[in-house]
């Protein structure tokens, strides 16, 4: 069985994963989706897909969507994807299953792997403590051996995505299951004020690094979210800055959400990794 796998990452969770599950598939190809995506037309040969990225605004993230638009799966019979998350419902394998469909492939298997939650902005952040991770790494692990045997078996499997809802109403969070998706690929990305610096920042270009686009540039030593490139919204930069110096501007509420809050990169992931994902 050859297997490849398109991987996507912010903060290294997705990317903990992605290489745990190389070492649990052997031979398995990891191809970074940023890179990928740089062609027309992604073509693979492997006879097992796979895909792992965070969930982004309760469903798949952008590059992903991307991914899945230039994808020709047309020599392969087995497609699976691993979605980490914070928590929250996850909404986006539907989009995945649709685009193979087309092809007259399917998803066979998705899995869910809930992380530490990288979104600083939110009101449930918080920096996870060492027994947190420890935590959350042992079931990680344990949900790969799961993920192997079912792949390399080849059988069908969905996870159940419920997660936390937004309310007691319904009706409520049938709308926000269904606006928050909307908003993550069609209005997030068109927004130009969003990551700001304070005075902090060293200029030590850290952040340039481990953008997996080409959105943000060092210009006189700080940096500078280019207005013609889209932003994945990985929120990379804001995590990994050294000195917590990029913060997010709430235009709605006119205030920083995350002047208060501490960072979340995982663990074991390294600047270098992370840069890999544009640079092999
Ligand atoms: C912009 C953004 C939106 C997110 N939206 C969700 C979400 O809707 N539900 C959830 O459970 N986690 C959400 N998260 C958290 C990530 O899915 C989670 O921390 C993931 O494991 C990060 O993976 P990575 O380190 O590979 O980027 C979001 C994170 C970011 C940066």
């Amino acid at each position: 069985m050859s297997t490849t796998m398109y991987y996507f990452s912010g903060t290294g969770n997705s990317f903990f994963v992605a290489k745990e599950l190389k070492k649990a598939f052997s031979g398995a190809e990891l191809i970074p989706v940023v890179q990928a995506i740089q062609s027309d037309l992604v073509v693979t040969a492997a006879d097992t897909v796979g895909f792992v990225f965070p969930c982004h605004g309760l469903t798949i993230p952008i590059p992903v969507k991307i991914l899945m638009k230039k994808l020709d799966a047309t020599s392969s019979d087995y497609f699976f994807a691993t979605a980490t998350r914070g928590g929250s419902v996850f909404r986006g394998f539907s989009i995945i299953d649709k685009a193979l469909r087309k092809q007259g492939k399917k998803l066979n298997a998705s899995f869910i792997i809930n992380m530490a939650l990288n979104d600083p902005k939110l009101s449930a952040f918080d920096v996870p403590s060492k027994e947190d991770l420890q935590a959350l790494e042992e079931q990680a692990v344990q949900k790969i051996q799961d993920i192997k045997e079912i792949v390399e078996q080849r059988t069908t499997h969905h996870d159940d995505t419920a997660g936390v809802t937004f309310s007691t109403s319904n009706l409520l969070n049938w709308f926000l299951e269904r606006l928050i998706p909307f908003m993550t690929h069609f209005i997030s990305p068109a927004v130009k004020k969003y990551f700001y610096i304070d005075d902090k920042c060293t200029g030590c270009g850290t952040c340039e690094k481990v953008c997996p686009t080409q959105k943000l540039k060092m210009a006189d030593n700080k940096p500078v979210w280019q207005r013609n490139v889209d932003c994945y919204l990985c929120y990379a930069c804001l995590n990994f800055c050294p000195s917590k110096a990029i913060q997010i501007y709430s235009k709605v509420w006119m205030k920083s959400y995350t002047t208060e809050r501490g960072r979340y990169p995982h663990p074991y992931v390294s600047l270098k990794d992370m840069a890999k994902q544009k640079n092999s």
